[in-house]
């Protein structure tokens, strides 16, 4: 079965053919980031008319690419939220058109369920089950995994997402958008001992995240510098916020392994592409003898593989789920 998936969800078009058979066959991206940089963030409207610009083009790339006759796609994967209203529509009505005219079935899916299943893309997928850290600017969820479609929430972030953690406090400290690459870069030049920032909930006796203390600690140390904050400093701010952020995620973490009793941590979601995080987690998985995996770093954020694969994944359990009456919902 070859799946055609289709990304829209924010400032990313994505499309890719996924086939049960032999895997991932092409995949294409665009990414609206130099647009929406001079904003400081995503103009959703603007994101919106990207995606009916590039929909069209990155799909004859993905069939180009693929050696695929458009009419040998099978069924047509969306995702269907969460996301930018406008944006969604975009991806919608593309998987509706396309399936109406090749007389082929669509599927909506979860946008954290493609984040979520993202890590089984890799050559050296893990097995069921694992727990999931989902790391995303939208999102921050613990999840127990034990197939397709069988989730268990073990805790999530109770304000801001690990993202837009690393977005806002970017901001704050003039790095641009999208910020989690920038602060992380600029951190690696930092003082760790510069500043004691907050760990948010580390020792709360759930699984549960809170994110937005840690940015306000960050405004608060911004603040009381003068206007024109050196380099050093910027980079010694970073530095204590990023490993502050870290130390929370790792323990989480850990705390969810032995809650479950299971060996395997999965990472997934923009953040997952983090290398101080990656870093940390891989030193604890040698401590604590657990496996841990991570998507290929292209599939961390957003793409269209990651839908591809979901439906296809959702399609072999439940052929039922394709509909053919062309309404959708985002
Ligand atoms: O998964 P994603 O593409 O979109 C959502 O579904 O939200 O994640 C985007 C988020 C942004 O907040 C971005 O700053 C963050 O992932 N991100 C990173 C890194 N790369 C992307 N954060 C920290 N370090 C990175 N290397
Ligand atoms: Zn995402």
């Amino acid at each position: 079965m070859i799946v055609l998936g289709v990304e829209s969800s924010c400032d990313e078009t994505g499309l890719a053919l996924y086939d049960t058979q032999r895997g991932l066959l092409a995949h294409a991206l665009y990414s609206q980031v130099a647009m929406h940089e001079q904003y400081g963030g995503v103009v959703p409207e603007l994101a919106s008319r990207d995606h009916i610009r590039r929909a069209i083009p990155l799909l004859q790339q993905v069939l180009v690419e693929s050696g695929i006759d458009r009419h040998d796609i099978d069924a047509i994967a969306y995702t269907q939220g969460p996301g930018l209203a406008g944006a969604l529509l975009v991806g919608a009505s593309v998987a509706c058109g396309l399936g109406l005219a090749l007389d082929k079935p669509m599927l909506g899916v979860h946008h954290l369920e493609g984040h979520l299943l993202s890590p089984l893309l890799a050559s050296d997928p893990p097995e069921f089950p694992f727990v999931s850290l989902l790391v995303s600017g939208g999102h921050t969820q613990l999840m127990r995994v034990d197939g397709v479609g069988q989730y268990t929430l073990l805790g999530e972030t109770l304000d801001d997402a690990a993202g837009e953690a690393f977005d806002k406090s970017a901001k704050l400290l003039g790095l641009g958008y999208p910020g989690g690459p920038a602060i992380s870069r600029l951190a690696e030049f930092g003082d760790p001992s510069a500043y004691q920032l907050p760990r948010p909930m580390l020792h709360s006796k759930n699984l549960d995240f809170s994110f937005s203390g840690l940015k306000t600690a960050v405004l608060t140390l911004v603040k009381n510098h003068p206007a024109n904050i050196c380099e050093q400093d910027k980079a010694n701010i970073a530095r204590c916020f990023v490993d502050a952020l870290v130390d929370v995620l790792v323990a989480k973490c850990l705390s969810a392994l032995k809650h479950t009793g299971l060996k395997r941590l999965v990472i997934a979601g923009g953040v997952g592409a983090n290398q101080q995080l990656r870093s940390a987690l891989n030193a604890a998985a040698v401590k604590r003898r657990f496996r841990v995996y991570y998507p290929e770093l292209e599939f961390c954020t957003d793409n269209g593989a990651m839908i591809a694969f979901a439906g296809a994944m959702r399609l072999q359990i439940k052929p039922e789920a394709a509909q053919r009456d062309y309404a959708f919902n985002v």
